[in-house]
């Protein structure tokens, strides 16, 4: 396995055998049972993967936790070294964002809401940095988990306008076994507010269940899934979604699916989840 912040030996590394197939993880490291099972998925349909360890901090605002940001690259190297990873490209600051650097990637109606509401420049980032990744290691094919569906809809967007040769895959959220979540920023949580983190799952579930159930009213949707989680203290509500899962507008009547999606502040650690419900496609 190469482990390189470099650029042009990326590069060579990518262009030595043009008829290899790469499949590319992008990451911002503290790895975890989901950002693996893209891996995963990524080592089974390519002859070589590549994953990019990189806390951006074009996609956190200035009062968001950069610098708290958990790391651990040598813990990171060793789980990738086990699934039998080619390649990890481990930039830093300087190489992504020279003194001069003054280009970003703006997508615009998919930006707009949910995440995009609470965060107006976290996409910029997102779609910046990936754009250079994407640049830079010339995937045939990238993973992006569905626990960030909103991020997966504006990549696919980007991809799409932009005209990137490679093809997009979502892979499924990979959960705890009391079904939080993973992700990087449950290590915030203390004991307590681990605990009380399900609370997530449980309101997407009871909506799940509730559609399954022949509920097709938004409103009626959202407000089950708000008294859910307004009935745990720990928890502080920052937004609910019934959603069209490709425009991401809300949806009043849910026809024949849709995305239920929420963010929600536990103590001061703000957690995203999501799920789908009804037909796919
Ligand atoms: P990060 O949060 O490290 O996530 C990297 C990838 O792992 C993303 O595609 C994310 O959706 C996926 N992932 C995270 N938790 C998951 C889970 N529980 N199940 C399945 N997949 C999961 O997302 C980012 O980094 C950044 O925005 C990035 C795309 C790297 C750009 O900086």
């Amino acid at each position: 396995m190469i482990v390189t912040p470099d650029i042009q030996q990326v590069r060579n590394i990518r262009h030595a055998d043009p008829t290899l197939t790469w499949g590319f993880v992008p990451t911002m490291g503290y790895l975890h049972e989901g950002h693996l099972s893209l891996v995963r998925q990524a080592r089974a349909e390519n002859d070589r993967v590549a994953v990019s360890i990189y806390v951006n901090p074009t996609q956190f605002a200035p009062h968001e936790d950069l610098d708290s940001y958990p790391r651990d690259l040598e813990r990171d190297l060793a789980l990738l070294r086990a699934e039998n990873v080619d390649l990890v490209f481990t930039p830093d600051d300087s190489i992504m964002y020279p003194p001069d650097f003054q280009t970003y990637v703006t997508v615009e109606k998919v930006t707009q809401p949910l995440e995009g509401a609470s965060r107006p420049t976290h996409f910029r980032g997102v779609a910046t940095v990936v754009a250079k990744l994407f640049n830079i290691v010339q995937p045939t094919r990238a993973y992006f988990g569905q626990k960030d569906a909103q991020q997966t809809v504006v990549l696919k967007q980007m991809v799409r306008d932009l005209n990137f040769d490679l093809e997009l895959i979502v892979c499924p959220t990979v959960r705890e076994a009391d079904g939080l979540a993973m992700s990087s920023r449950n290590a915030y949580l203390s004991p307590a507010e681990r605990k009380a983190a399900t609370v997530l799952y449980r309101a997407l579930s009871q909506a799940k269940v509730a559609f399954e159930q022949g509920e097709r009213n938004g409103e009626r949707l959202r407000t089950l899934m708000r008294e859910i989680i307004e009935a745990e203290p720990l928890a502080r509500l920052d937004y609910v979604s019934v959603a069209d899962r490709r425009t991401l507008a809300e949806l009043d009547e849910v026809g024949k699916g849709a995305l239920l999606s929420m963010a929600v502040f536990i103590g001061k650690t703000r957690l995203i989840d999501n799920m789908l419900v009804g037909e796919e496609g």
